[in-house]
This record gives C-alpha cells, sequence and structure tokens, in this order.
C-alpha cells in the first residue's frame, strides 16, 4: 500500500515526531463527524455506505478501523485514503499541520524532487494569477468577457473558478513567467509552453482561449482546460499530463464541491467544465466533472469516498455509450450508490439549467434511475417493439442484465416491467433469466466478515475430514491470540507473563506473530511505556507498519468488542491457555500423524527423535496447563 520509495524520503524519527503531535481524532474529525464513547470514537464511515456507525477511532492507539469494511490504519493511512494521496503527500501535509520540519532528515534526492514539484505547483499558480489578471483586467480579454456573460455566468462565478484568459500571443505565459524567474525547462515540465518544431524556440501551449484551472482535492492547480471563442478546433484543449496532472486521475471542480458532497451524503457526476460551473451558479454545489473521458477507476474511487451516493449526470447520448456504463459498474464497485439522471435528448447539464430552470434539474436528480433500472430503460427505450426480431433481442438483452441482480424479489420486479414495455411474455423471461444465473453462479463477492475470514483461514485445516471438527477450534484461537494481543498492548504486565509464557511462534498466524514481536520491541525501546501502562503507539505503529500488516492490526488493537475485559490479567491467561493447548495439541496430532507413516517405512532414528518430542510436549501439558485447568 505505501510506496517503499516514497517511504524512505522519510526517516522513522520524523514519522514519530509527525504522530506524536498529531492526534487522529482531531484530523478524522475534519472529515467525518464522531461520537465519543469511552475511549473510542465512532462515526459514520466514509469510505463505505452504512446507517448505524461501525467506523471506530481509538483515542489512545491513534488507530482507525471500521468494522463494516474493514478499512482501517493509522493517521496517514486515513488521510491517504479519504484524501486520495500517496503516502508522501500524506507525510507532508501532516507534517505541515503539526509543524514538523521534513527537510533536514530528506535525503538529497528526495529533497531535489520535493522542490521540484513545489516549482511546479507555483509555476501553475502563476500562471493561473496570469491568465485570471489578463481575463479581468486586458483589453484583449474583452472578447472572453463577453463570451463568458453570453454563456450566463456571472462574475462572482467565473471568480469563483478563477476562469481566466490566455491571449492570442505566441509568447505571453512564456515572457511573463520567465520574467518572473521560471526557467524554460520548467514551463514545458509543466505543460505550459512547447518547444518549436524548429527546435530553437518555445511557444505558448494556450492562445486565444478562456482558460479553465484544473485543481487537486486541496485547491491547488495542476492543470488547465483551455476553450476556444468560437467554433474552431480542437473545442477544448487541455494540459498534457505532466508530473502533477494525470487526467484519468482527476475530478474537475472537486476542491470546491467536497465539503457539499459530504454534507449532502450525494456527489453529482458531470462531463464538461461549463456543466460543473452552471450547476455550482445555480446552487448545485455537490456537482464535479469528468473532463469528458468516461469515468476511470481511480475517479470513482476518489468520488466515491467523499459520498455513499452519486448521480451521474451526462448527456443523453453519452450516457448510453458502452464505456458510460463500464464507469458505472465501477462506481457500484466501489460500493458507491450509483443513480443515472436522465437528461432530455440533446441537452446537458449547463443548457438544461438555463433552458428550463433550477427546479426542473433537480427534479431529473431526484429522478435519478438505479444502474439496472437505468439499463432496462437503455435496451426497452432503443427497441422497436413492433418487430418480432427486435423484441425477442431485447427480451435477451434484459435477460443477461437482470441475470446479475443478487436479489431474487428484484429479479422478478424488474421482469415484469421490462416484459410489459416489451410486450413479451414474463414467465418466459423469467425462465430465460433463471437459466442464466445458474450457469453463471453468484459470482459475487462479499465482504467476508471477520467471522467468516477466521472460518476461511481454518479451512486449510479441513482438507481431511476428520479434521472438519477443528476449524472451530481454529477460530477460538485466532480470537484468543487477537484478544491476548490487544491485552498486550494495554498492560505492560501482560506483555511479560505473555512472553514468559508463549514463544511468539506458537501463534497461529503469521500476522499475530508479527505484532507481538512489535509490541515487544517496543517496550523494549521504551520500557517506561508512555501514557498509562500501555506503551507508545507511534512506536508500535511504526514497526507494524514495516511488518506491511498495518490494517489488519488497527482492526485487533481497536478492539472487537470495544470494551476490555475487567481483569486484564485473568483474561490474559484464559487466552495463553487456549492458544498454548492448541500449540501442544496440533503439534501432538502431528507426530501422532508422523509416527503413524515412520511405522511403515521403519525409521527408527527419526521415530526416537519424535518420541522424545512427545513426551516433551506431554509434559508441557500437564506442567503449563493443568494447573490453570481449575480456572478454565
Ligand atoms: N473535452 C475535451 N476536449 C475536447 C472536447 C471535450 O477535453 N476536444 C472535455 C471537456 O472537459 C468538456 C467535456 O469534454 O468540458 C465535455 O465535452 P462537450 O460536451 O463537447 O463540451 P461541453 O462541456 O458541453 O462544452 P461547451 O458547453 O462549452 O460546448
Ligand atoms: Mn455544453
Amino acid at each position: 500500500m505505501r510506496g517503499q520509495g516514497e517511504r524512505r524520503m522519510y526517516s522513522e524519527e520524523a514519522l514519530c515526531e509527525i504522530r506524536a503531535r498529531t492526534d487522529i481524532v482531531e484530523v478524522v474529525s475534519g472529515y467525518v463527524l464522531l461520537k465519543q464513547a469511552g475511549n473510542t470514537y465512532k462515526g459514520l464511515c466514509p469510505f463505505h455506505t452504512e446507517k448505524t456507525p461501525s467506523f471506530t477511532v481509538s483515542a489512545d492507539k491513534q488507530l482507525f478501523y471500521c468494522f463494516g469494511c474493514g478499512v482501517g490504519g493509522d493517521v496517514f493511512s486515513f488521510v491517504m485514503k479519504i484524501e486520495n494521496m500517496n503516502f508522501g503527500d500524506a507525510v507532508r501535509m501532516l507534517a505541515e499541520r503539526a509543524g514538523v520540519a521534513l527537510s533536514q532528515d530528506e535525503s538529497p534526492e528526495a529533497r531535489a524532487a520535493r522542490e521540484k514539484r513545489r516549482r511546479l505547483y507555483e509555476c501553475m499558480e502563476a500562471a493561473c494569477s496570469y491568465y485570471e489578471t489578463v481575463f479581468a483586467k486586458s483589453r484583449d480579454a474583452k472578447e472572453a468577457r463577453d463570451y463568458v456573460k453570453r454563456r450566463g455566468l456571472s462574475d462572482e462565478t467565473a471568480r469563483c473558478f478563477r476562469l481566466g484568459y490566455a491571449p492570442r500571443a505566441w509568447d505571453s505565459v512564456l515572457t511573463t513567467l520567465t520574467g518572473s524567474g521560471f526557467l524554460r525547462e520548467e514551463l514545458v515540465a509543466a505543460g505550459l509552453i512547447i518547444p518549436s518544431k524548429s527546435g530553437k524556440g518555445h511557444y505558448d501551449r494556450f492562445r486565444g482561449r478562456l482558460m479553465f484551472p484544473i485543481t487537486d482535492t486541496s485547491g491547488r492547480i495542476i492543470g488547465f482546460g483551455g476553450r476556444v471563442l468560437d467554433d474552431s478546433e480542437p473545442k477544448y484543449l487541455n494540459s498534457p499530463e505532466t508530473a502533477l496532472f494525470r487526467k484519468g486521475k482527476t475530478v474537475y471542480g472537486l476542491a470546491l464541491a467536497k465539503n457539499s458532497i459530504r454534507n449532502e451524503s450525494r456527489a453529482v457526476i458531470v462531463e464538461g467544465y461549463m456543466d460543473a460551473i452552471m450547476c455550482y451558479q445555480f446552487g448545485f454545489k455537490n456537482v464535479v466533472a469528468t473532463l469528458g473521458t468516461a469515468l476511470t477507476k481511480e475517479q470513482a474511487d476518489t468520488v466515491s469516498r467523499y459520498a455513499p451516493q452519486v448521480i451521474i449526470a451526462y448527456d443523453a447520448d453519452a450516457a448510453g455509450g458502452a464505456a458510460t456504463l463500464r464507469g458505472m459498474e465501477l462506481l457500484a464497485g466501489v460500493g458507491a450508490g450509483v443513480k443515472i439522471a436522465i437528461l432530455p435528448q440533446g441537452e446537458d447539464p449547463d443548457s438544461m439549467l438555463r433552458k428550463c430552470g433550477k427546479e426542473a434539474f433537480a427534479e431529473v436528480l431526484e429522478d435519478a434511475k438505479p444502474l439496472t433500472a437505468y439499463k432496462l430503460h437503455l435496451i426497452t427505450s432503443q427497441a422497436d417493439t413492433s418487430k418480432l426480431d427486435e423484441r425477442i433481442k431485447a427480451a435477451k438483452e434484459v435477460a443477461r442484465v437482470l441475470a446479475n441482480v443478487e436479489s431474487a424479489v428484484e429479479r422478478v420486479e424488474y421482469a415484469g416491467k421490462a416484459a410489459k414495455m416489451l410486450g413479451v411474455s414474463q414467465e418466459a423471461m423469467l425462465g430465460d433469466i433463471n437459466r442464466l444465473v445458474k450457469v453463471s453462479g453468484s459470482r459475487r463477492v462479499k465482504r467476508r466478515s471477520r467471522e467468516a475470514q477466521d472460518r476461511f483461514e481454518a479451512s486449510r485445516y479441513t482438507s481431511f475430514k476428520d479434521d472438519i471438527a477443528r476449524s472451530d477450534e481454529v477460530v477460538q484461537v485466532l480470537k484468543a491470540e487477537r484478544l491476548l494481543l490487544r491485552l498486550m498492548w494495554e498492560s505492560k504486565e501482560v506483555l511479560e507473563t505473555a512472553a514468559k509464557r508463549l514463544k511468539w511462534d506458537e501463534l497461529s498466524d503469521e500476522r499475530h506473530r508479527t505484532l507481538a514481536r512489535a509490541i515487544e520491541e517496543s517496550q523494549d525501546a521504551h520500557p517506561e511505556g508512555m501514557g498509562k501502562d500501555g506503551l507508545t503507539s507511534g512506536q508500535v505503529i511504526g514497526l507494524i507498519d514495516n511488518g506491511g500488516i498495518l490494517e489488519y492490526a488497527a482492526g485487533i488493537l481497536v478492539g472487537e468488542d470495544e470494551k476490555l475485559p475487567d481483569n486484564l490479567k485473568k483474561a490474559a491467561e484464559d487466552c495463553i491457555n487456549v492458544i498454548l493447548e492448541h500449540h501442544l495439541l496440533d503439534r501432538i496430532r502431528e507426530i501422532e500423524k508422523e509416527l503413524m507413516s515412520l511405522s511403515c517405512t521403519g525409521e527408527m532414528q527419526k521415530s526416537k527423535e519424535l518420541l522424545a518430542e512427545l513426551g516433551c510436549l506431554k509434559k508441557r501439558i500437564s506442567e503449563e496447563l493443568q494447573p490453570f485447568r481449575g480456572t478454565l
């Protein structure tokens, strides 16, 4: 998840320092409404749709975990996920917030790379203000100002979206920005100027165009779209892909829209710059645009991170396209409730708002159809039902769509409607659907619950029939191991007891071994501990993170049952007994099996060794477990 390259850019000390000065509860509160419940805070998960809060933030552990969707981690992972940032950007953002200086512990290459990016951002910002100023003040830009007025945008809207104008000359941005100290190579890297074919000079990429600055989610300029003021081609010219701008990853207008999207729990995705801007002007502030491309996975992920529901409001033609439908599937795949608004033929949101007004557009949004209904709408509205072969073809397509619908009730419901519209028999259609359902089976994979995950892991024991009963035992052991790890984190005394009675290799799950080692190591590094009796969470998190199991660990440490048992010591001993008993009995069973097979081949030496080990194991059971039997 976290790039190793990025990781090495910052020292463990720097990361620890940031963690120490950052409160995850405060950071998360910037995005999620949290309610306190003892030592933890709960809220609605920003990463999946839910009605009852299972998103949990632990103040003392500085970790978050959602028991609904299994997303979890530390403050860095949270920022990465919610802001759709890479690790480096999350570190920089939190460092700035916490007032931690990163520069002195950066490697020279890292510093150079960061400096280069910083210059690029500066360059884009300088270009943006230049275009803005030209638009607002220059006589040459009168044409552009008239155009904007003609299209119905107010001055305030233009300012809000920082609209600009690139003059017709071949070197305006070139001269202005080199004049402010930017190098030509920087302007090329920013995509603002282009080397001329002759190889000698450079010229401005954007000339005689209305400029739409494109920002990242925090409002920094990363690219531009430029529109001609007449009918010439290309209508829009966009920044090329640069170190800052990746078209397929970017969603236009998100920086302005993100708060409304969060507040309304709903995002609207339109196609074009003008659509997003006009929606905003009409008071629909939760609107973003995909810049004309079909919705990509990254864009879908980004938008759905801010809201559980997304409405797609593309022009009628575009919305039915195969690429757009795929984009909608992507959105549905990331867990967003997707609906499709059906615009009047020939209109886009911009033209519709201007023609029909705010209420009409609001109605279109309210009437947005769920994906399945929309697909059926497409199929049935395109078929000429007066022709038998078209009816049959459409009915087949309907069956294929409905075979993928999970709920049988929904299937029947939709089948009824579609059959009626196509004038075919409902029974026959259901027959077709059910046949397809059987063939494809249930391919949908549901997110496994913790219990189901355990059973899955336990299933490696179920390859032999007589082992099936033991899968329950394995589930119990995994549970005991998780609780023990939590207790070890909470209490130094428990940690010491556990270390005395268990070797970490005796834990049955590799991740549990890593976590146990991390907890012990951080205790060694800080024997006095911090906070109550516990450990410095920053230290442990650092170690766990290196082990690559942060998310899983967050799930354990934030706590499944939330409340810890009253008597930590007693609970820990119970856990240790369960774990030890399982480990010892398991090894005994293994040895017995091996002895059986050895008795056939007659390898004496090996058998002797195994018998000796068996003796030891049995002795351990009587010595280490029997005394506790009474307390179990
Ligand atoms: N687009 C683009 N390059 C083009 C055409 C379109 O990048 N040559 C992108 C732009 O982001 C544009 C979006 O696709 O906003 C939608 O294109 P289109 O529907 O043609 O334009 P509109 O947004 O309707 O623009 P306008 O209303 O200004 O004509
Ligand atoms: Mn348009």
